[in-house]
């Protein structure tokens, strides 16, 4: 792939960060996938070692089921297992990515789900979620946090990295509804980082964890 033919990519996404729908989300996805884990090395993508960072510190490794939203092509799914999560499960709106992540074998199961729709699993069926690059600008809305937050189980932890306009007040924002109606506490949060250091723009995020009460 040619260096123009990258930043159409790279166009596209940020088309699809500014259109709020996440049907355009994913097809930008799907058209990107086989370059995706090249091009976010390239600019040292550092999402998903901070959201596992920040898991590993609230949720005990072990059989227990965690479940990946937004798994994309299954990065999580190869760092998660390293560090004593043995039953990792996953979902994505691309079905792109997720075809490649099922490429890995790392997956016990994974599916097409959307985050802003019901998801198709039970309450409680998981230990622990984690969510990376997923929460930001025109990709997972804030308000599908509620649906995680009903899939694990109370005690068990959500930890997701957060970016662009979600960073600041809409987080906080969401992050005291929940606390209000008792449905989570938080656990900690990260300092700020650049989750692509090696690009010329930096874009800063947080991870945020919380611990599900009911
Ligand atoms: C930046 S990638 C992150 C993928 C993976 N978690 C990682 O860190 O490499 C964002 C992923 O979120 C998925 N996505 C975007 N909006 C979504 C939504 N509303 N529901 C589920 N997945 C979504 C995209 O398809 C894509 O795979």
């Amino acid at each position: 792939m040619t260096n123009s033919d990258q930043d159409e990519k790279v166009r596209s996404l940020h088309d699809a960060y500014s259109s709020g729908d996440s049907k355009v989300t994913s097809v930008v996805y799907d058209n990107w996938s086989k370059e995706y884990e090249a091009h976010m090395r390239g600019v040292g993508y550092t999402h998903p070692i901070m959201t596992a960072a920040m898991f590993t510190r609230y949720q005990p490794a072990g059989e227990a089921p965690v479940l990946d939203a937004g798994a994309g092509t299954g990065i999580l799914g190869e760092i998660l297992p390293a560090l004593g999560y043995r039953k990792i499960d996953g979902f994505d709106a691309s079905a792109g990515m997720l075809a490649l992540a099922a490429e890995k074998n790392l997956y016990r199961n994974l599916k097409f789900g959307v985050l802003g729709e019901r998801l198709d699993y039970e309450d409680s069926s998981y230990a622990g979620a984690t969510a990376s690059g997923v929460y930001t600008e025109g990709h997972a809305p804030l308000s599908s946090l509620d649906e995680l937050v009903r899939v694990v189980q109370p005690g068990g932890h959500i930890v997701f990295s957060v970016a662009r306009i979600y960073l600041g007040e809409q987080i906080e924002a969401k992050a005291k509804q929940l606390e209000d109606a008792s449905k989570w506490r938080r656990a900690g949060t990260s300092g700020r980082y650049d989750s692509t250091p090696f690009d010329d723009k930096a874009i800063m995020a947080q991870v945020y964890a919380f611990e599900v009460l009911c």
